[in-house]
């Protein structure tokens, strides 16, 4: 099939990502997208940069503008930030009949409605899923997972920034500017950080999240901001100590005249899922009439992460070419004719890590016994735990956390184990997964 010819503006931190998953997982993407998607041409002010990371895989340009007019490129990649060039430059592929993707918030927030316009007028497509949470598919979960419903609020840590430094300061007592300093190494700030800290980064997003919620246009200036700059840490720990953490929210909610969009810190109940979302992850909590309450958790900003959403609208943009409804929409997300043959494998040749409760007799030598059959069948121990055996009692239980290791060699070790005189019960046998 014929590859979308994609045109990246910006290499930074986000469209090296975007570059480097998208020829890491070609292969996956192609079976998904029913189509390859090709960066052609890199645009971007240090060509020498850019060149070094595109190497022979794409045309390294200067100017934007050598992109947007390009008649064979198909779709612009939008990654430079900002109201500027930005702008420009996105205004002018939309009139050139080109569909546009970004991750750029502001932009969409505060000049999104007259975008949006004039790409209905050129019937192209403006996407942002990047836009909003960096990775966590939060847009299209809006717009399509939820649309049965009627949505009653929306609440988000949607700026991992302040989330890192309110995590830091409240975990380990460091100061704001030093947390700050860290937030910037990481990569996870913006350009300039007082978009991070005053609250306007969550606003921006915020104000997307409440026109895809509530199906009003976007209305940035009308959102009440207040950042985390003037908060102290003694009302963090005023706050714990009343069972609460304090959190940097995006709010908005549908109210009987009106619409609610607002950021700020807040106190939520510390036993809340949303308050033990720590460091620079994003979580988005919806709460709906037919749903309830719904959370999406994950990486909100970084440079695959935020690749990730900037991927998945090229793919939504390349199947939106295709003629027939189950390549539009695969129904298992892959085109029919990529699904693979992989087969389910059988539990034998599954690799797990292990609880293990033995009832044991209270004896010499059965620890050692025991574990020597482990190591015979090559399972490495984690951790072993001896309940004391109690008063009277010449029998114990014996807990061993093993690590990792095929289900069919744990089968050959407990057939091994069980019929010990020393065993004196079935083992118990419990999977572990870290999912770390
Ligand atoms: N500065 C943003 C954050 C990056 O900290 O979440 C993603 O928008």
């Amino acid at each position: 099939m014929k590859p979308i010819k994609v045109g990246l503006l910006g290499i930074g931190t986000v469209g090296r990502g975007t570059f480097e998953v998208l020829l890491r997982n070609q292969a996956e993407i192609i079976r998904r997208a029913g189509r390859p998607i090709e960066i052609t041409t890199v645009a971007d002010v240090d060509v020498a940069r850019a060149s070094a990371i595109v190497g022979q895989h794409a045309k390294v340009v200067a100017s934007g503008l050598d992109v947007v007019q390009d008649p064979e490129i198909d779709v612009v990649v939008e990654l430079i930030g900002g109201m500027g060039i930005a702008k420009e430059l996105m205004i002018k592929a939309i009139e050139a009949g080109k569909h546009v993707v970004t991750a750029n918030k502001a932009l969409i927030a505060v000049h999104g409605n007259e975008i949006f316009a004039l790409a209905a007028q050129r019937g192209v497509m403006v996407c942002f899923e990047a836009a909003v949470a960096g990775g966590i598919p939060i847009i299209k979960s809006l717009r399509e997972g939820l649309s049965a419903n009627k949505i009653q609020w929306v609440a988000g840590i949607i700026n991992g920034t302040t989330n890192f430094i309110l995590s830091e300061m409240r975990d380990k007592g460091l100061s704001f500017e030093h947390v700050l300093k860290q937030a910037q190494a990481l990569g996870y700030a913006e350009a300039d950080p007082t978009f991070d800290i005053e609250g306007n980064d969550a606003a921006h997003k915020a104000t997307i999240i409440a026109s895809l919620s509530f199906g009003v246009a976007l209305q940035y200036k009308q959102a009440f901001v207040q950042g985390i700059t003037q908060l102290q840490a003694q009302d963090i720990r005023y706050a714990e100590q009343l069972g609460y953490r304090i959190k940097l929210l995006g709010l908005t909610k549908r109210v009987e005249n009106g619409i609610e969009l607002r950021v700020h810190p807040c106190l939520v109940p510390s036993k809340s899922l949303i308050a033990n979302v720590e460091g620079a992850m994003n979580a988005v909590m919806v709460h709906a009439d037919a749903v309830g309450t719904t959370l999406f958790y994950g990486k909100g900003a970084g440079s695959e992460p935020t690749a990730s959403a900037v991927i998945a609208d090229l793919v939504d943009i390349a199947r939106l070419q295709s003629l027939t409804a189950a390549e539009r929409v695969p129904y298992l997300g892959f085109h029919p004719k990529e699904i693979s043959a992989l087969q389910v494998l059988p539990m034998s040749q599954v690799v797990t890590s292990y609880y293990l409760r033995l009832r044991v007799a209270d004896q010499t030598g059965v620890l050692a016994q025991v574990t020597g059959l482990l190591a015979e069948s090559q399972i490495s121990i984690d951790a072993v735990l001896q309940r004391a055996a109690s008063e009277g009692e010449s029998q114990t239980d014996l807990i061993i956390l093993t690590h990792h290791c095929q289900e069919s060699l744990m089968n050959e070790a407990l057939a091994k184990i069980q019929p010990l005189p020393s065993i004196l019960a079935p083992i118990v046998l419990i999977r572990k997964e870290e999912l770390s």
